[in-house]
């Protein structure tokens, strides 16, 4: 047994006493970041080769820091974002919903498919959906200054390791209820992540200290963005075009009826994510 096995058994146990909810696993990952090895690697490291840093790294997760902003990274589907102070940390729910959206822009009968990512934070969806749909030209808006730097950051990254991408993801600074006006009836895919949380909810300290407000609050029942987004996917979609939203597990049945309630919208759909809870809606726009 190293001393850092050791190590890791101790602050485990300091992570579960703060409530982390996977304290075995954020030591490690922690441990591996500072000695520079991979998780599996652990254990190869000497007694002599523990470096002090750990804890300091883990007094930062004590205090709820996410895990993702200790290391600077994090990973969405394929790509490898940066992430920190003024950007939401992608979760893995919203790859389900990406995964869904790549799929029917995989099957689209269009040569080199439009769209529009709204509130695109960190890059996380639109960089997914350029790296893994090689033909598609993705806007990516966003109206945070500090997670528009992100973004930056993150789209010149993954040209690095995915050259394909390179180009073909536009960031806009723009409020996403006028954004876009060149690309009215053109986009063949609208997708957005929204600030959903309704005010006054609960949310852990690693959401409510560290997700920038503007990416979390959606206003009394946490639809205000939801409803700015239908109608924005209804002036940018061409017809037949599609838009998928995602949105809090219990807002399932309310959001499906943002989309079906205005003219429209066909083939409207609850999806789940992982964990089987209601996650995010799609509907088709096909105006009569
Ligand atoms: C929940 S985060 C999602 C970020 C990213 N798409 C993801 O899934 O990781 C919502 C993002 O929308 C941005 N946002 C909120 N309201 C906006 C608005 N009216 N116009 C443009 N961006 C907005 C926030 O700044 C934040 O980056």
């Amino acid at each position: 047994m190293t001393l850092l096995l050791d190590e890791i058994a101790i602050a485990t146990a300091r992570l579960a006493e703060a409530g982390v909810e996977s304290p075995r696993a954020d030591a490690e990952v922690i441990a591996a970041h500072v000695h520079g090895v991979r998780r599996g690697e652990l254990h190869r490291v000497p007694d002599a080769g523990f470096d002090p840093r750990f804890w300091d790294e883990i007094a930062r997760r004590e205090a709820r820091e996410p895990l993702q902003h200790i290391t600077g990274l994090t990973y969405f589907r394929y790509t490898e974002l940066e992430v920190g102070p003024g950007v939401f940390v992608p979760r893995p729910e919203t790859e389900v919903m990406t995964g869904w959206a790549i799929g029917k822009l995989q099957e689209m009968d269009v040569a080199d498919p439009v769209v529009a990512d709204l509130g695109t934070g960190s890059g996380a969806i639109a960089l997914a959906i350029a790296q893994e749909v090689p033909r598609a030209r993705v806007h990516a808006v966003e109206a945070d200054p500090l997670a528009r730097s992100w973004a930056r950051r993150n789209i010149a990254r993954c040209a690095g390791y995915a050259p394909h991408t390179a180009g073909r993801v536009e960031l806009h600074a723009a409020d996403f209820a006028a954004a876009l006006p060149g690309l009215g009836g053109a986009v063949d895919l609208v997708i957005s992540n929204p600030p959903y949380i309704p005010v006054g909810a609960v949310v852990p300290p690693e959401v409510a200290e560290y997700d920038p407000a503007g990416a979390l609050w959606g206003g009394t029942d946490g639809l205000d963005a939801i409803r700015v987004i239908e109608a924005v996917a209804r002036r940018l979609l061409r017809p037949d075009g599609l838009v998928a939203v995602e949105h809090g597990a219990p807002q399932g049945a309310a959001v499906y009826w943002v989309f079906a309630e205005e003219q429209g919208w066909r083939d409207t759909r609850n999806h789940k994510d992982l964990a089987g809870r209601d996650r995010f809606v799609t509907a088709r726009y096909l105006p009569a």
